[in-house]
């Protein structure tokens, strides 16, 4: 008999087996008034445990990381009490859940940050804007860190692991994607440092390594994930060369035995603004030794492809679990699918959030 694998084929993923290799990929829904963590959001994430996997929103680990308005944290003991309510209500419902780890680094604005200046690898600035207490604002150019100031930086996601630990989280996530500041140290766009974090692609990498260090002497390895976006191109990112930068970075990460890289394939816009590498998978899964979660556009029969061809162990869904709760269980019974309403993605309230009906 031929045993295929597919979505609803278990995956060992270190001490943890998973049911299902639907993993609910992270995505920021700023429902955290005053970055605590609301009883709202228990429910949100419980009503999506049936994930072999859930990783939360992107998730602050310190003051001065925040590129939103309504964006949680966890250095503070209100944060931590506030995710505690999460975790306890995932785990209720049989669930595991990966807490992201975030900074923003340029990506954020003095009035979100109490008047101080964003810090960056560089004093370049990101295109785009941003939602802030003034309105729309366009990026403005970062404060570029002071050697000596990184190391405290790498502490505070350490902190950020410590602190997931008592709120009761499975492992963390590092978000090193979309143009943040993991990110933004690695490609050459945003870092042109003459120090021992810029200029080689070595240099690069070395803010990513220190965190990862920081972070696997608080969890297992086992325990923690790192998202990558070698393609994005939000915010202004770029890099002269991103098949050996990234090349680099993830065969440096093999060094670890960590729970997953997790690679996310360009969305549309990346494909309109320039030539990006596409797909991902197919140039740095040869170069991984570990577990992947693939992500970026999946639907069900693309996902069951991409696990049984072995070219992704998981693949991780954004939008369609905004609006489908019980998505591995339409996936499950091909049922249809709810359409997302990007009009509540980054709303308040219920709507939108916890509403979307689920299959009973
Ligand atoms: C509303 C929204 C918020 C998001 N916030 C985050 C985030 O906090 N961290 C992150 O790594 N990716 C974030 N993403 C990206 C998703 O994790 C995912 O990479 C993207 O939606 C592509 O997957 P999909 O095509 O299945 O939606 C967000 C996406 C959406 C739609």
């Amino acid at each position: 008999m031929n045993m295929e694998k597919d979505i609803f084929t278990p995956l060992e993923l270190g001490e943890y087996q998973l049911s299902n290799r639907i993993v609910m990929a992270p995505m920021t829904r700023l429902r955290a008034i005053d970055s605590i963590p609301q009883s709202i959001m228990a429910t949100y994430y419980a009503q999506r445990a049936k994930a072999g996997l859930i990783i939360t929103e992107c998730t602050m680990v310190s003051p001065l990381s925040n590129g939103y308005m309504n964006c949680p944290g966890i250095f503070s003991d209100k944060q931590v009490r506030g995710w505690q309510q999460v975790t306890e209500a995932v785990h209720s419902q049989g669930g595991r859940i990966f807490l992201q780890l975030w900074h923003c680094g340029r990506v954020s604005h003095p009035s979100l940050l109490n008047g101080q200046q964003p810090v960056a690898p560089s004093a370049i600035a990101g295109q785009g804007t941003l939602h802030t207490p003034m309105g729309k604002v366009n990026l403005e150019a970062p404060r570029a860190l002071e050697t000596e100031e990184i190391p405290e930086v790498v502490e505070q996601f350490r902190r950020g692991a410590i602190e997931a630990k008592t709120a009761g989280f499975d492992g963390i996530e590092l978000h090193g994607a979309f143009g943040y500041l993991i990110d933004q140290f690695l490609q050459d766009g945003s870092n042109q440092r003459q120090d021992k974090y810029g200029g080689s692609i070595e240099n690069r990498t070395r803010f990513l390594l220190e965190v990862v260090e920081a972070v696997t002497e608080v969890w297992e390895d086992e325990k923690v994930g790192i998202k990558l976006s070698p393609s994005n191109t939000f915010y202004g990112m770029y890099d002269s060369d991103p098949k050996a930068t990234f090349g680099y970075a993830i065969e440096a990460l093999n060094r670890f035995k960590l729970a997953y890289i997790h690679l996310m394939e360009p969305n549309p816009t990346d494909l309109t603004a320039r030539d990006v590498i596409n797909p991902v998978l197919e140039v740095f899964r040869p170069l991984y030794k570990g577990t992947i979660v693939t992500n970026g556009g999946y639907d069900k029969d693309r996902a069951n492809t991409v696990v049984a061809n072995g070219d992704a162990e998981l693949v991780s869904f954004g939008r369609p679990f905004i609006a489908n709760p019980d998505l591995p269980q339409r996936f499950l019974v091909d049922a249809e699918l709810n359409t997302p309403n990007p009009k509540t993605f980054y709303a308040t309230g219920a709507e939108g959030y916890i509403d979307y009906p689920t299959l009973q």
